[in-house]
């Protein structure tokens, strides 16, 4: 690994941590988008290739440092770096960097969990049983607890949600 980054994980989930659906998410929440930019800006996102094509465009992420995951994919273009492994990610995160924030999708948070401090969850208040891709549930890992909690509010279609802060223990 060239730098030292905090590793910390973004993700959005319902009640039963279900994150997407048809390479979509699941919930619509401005809000939230807008804090997850505000967050990320200016820091490194790595992401795997599937979240990447869900992107507007299927384009990077501007004024962040992308990293994207792929086994098969094409290498460097359209302002992203390509890691074919865990290893070659980390290695790729500049050494000056403080935060790498791991932005998804189910694949690559399960292969990163285990390198992350921190996990901000925005719990949405609904069950998405019909969901095709999930987060490893938090609250039933040994390890992880709740550090923090902020109100979120309501999205524009009546969903309340709430900023979690994991931590491990
Ligand atoms: N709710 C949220 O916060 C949130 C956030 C992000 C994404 N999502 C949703 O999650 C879904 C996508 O998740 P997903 O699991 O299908 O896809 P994904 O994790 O975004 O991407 C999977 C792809 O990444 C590459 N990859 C993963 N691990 C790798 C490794 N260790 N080494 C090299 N390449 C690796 C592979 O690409 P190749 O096949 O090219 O080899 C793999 O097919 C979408 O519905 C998206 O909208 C939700």
């Amino acid at each position: 690994m060239d730098g030292h980054p905090t590793y910390k994980l973004i993700v959005a989930v319902t009640e039963d941590w279900a994150i997407g659906k048809d390479g979509g998410m699941l919930i619509r929440n401005p809000a939230d988008l807008k804090r997850f930019k505000e967050l990320t800006t200016g820091h490194t996102v790595i992401m795997g290739r599937r979240t990447l094509e869900s992107l507007p465009g299927g384009r990077a992420l501007p004024n962040r440092a992308n990293i994207v995951l792929t086994r098969t994919g094409e290498a460097d273009v359209d302002g992203y770096a390509v890691a074919r492994g865990l290893k070659e990610a980390k290695a790729l995160v500049s050494a000056s960097e403080d935060v790498a924030y791991v932005i998804g999708g189910e694949a690559v948070y399960r292969s990163l969990l285990p390198c992350v401090d921190e996990c901000l969850v925005t719990m949405h208040h609904v069950r998405r049983p019909d969901a095709d891709t999930w987060f490893p549930d938090l609250d039933a890992i040994e390890g992880w607890t709740i550090a923090r909690k902020d109100a979120g509010g309501v999205t524009p279609d009546g969903v309340k949600f709430d900023y979690l802060t994991y931590v491990r223990e």
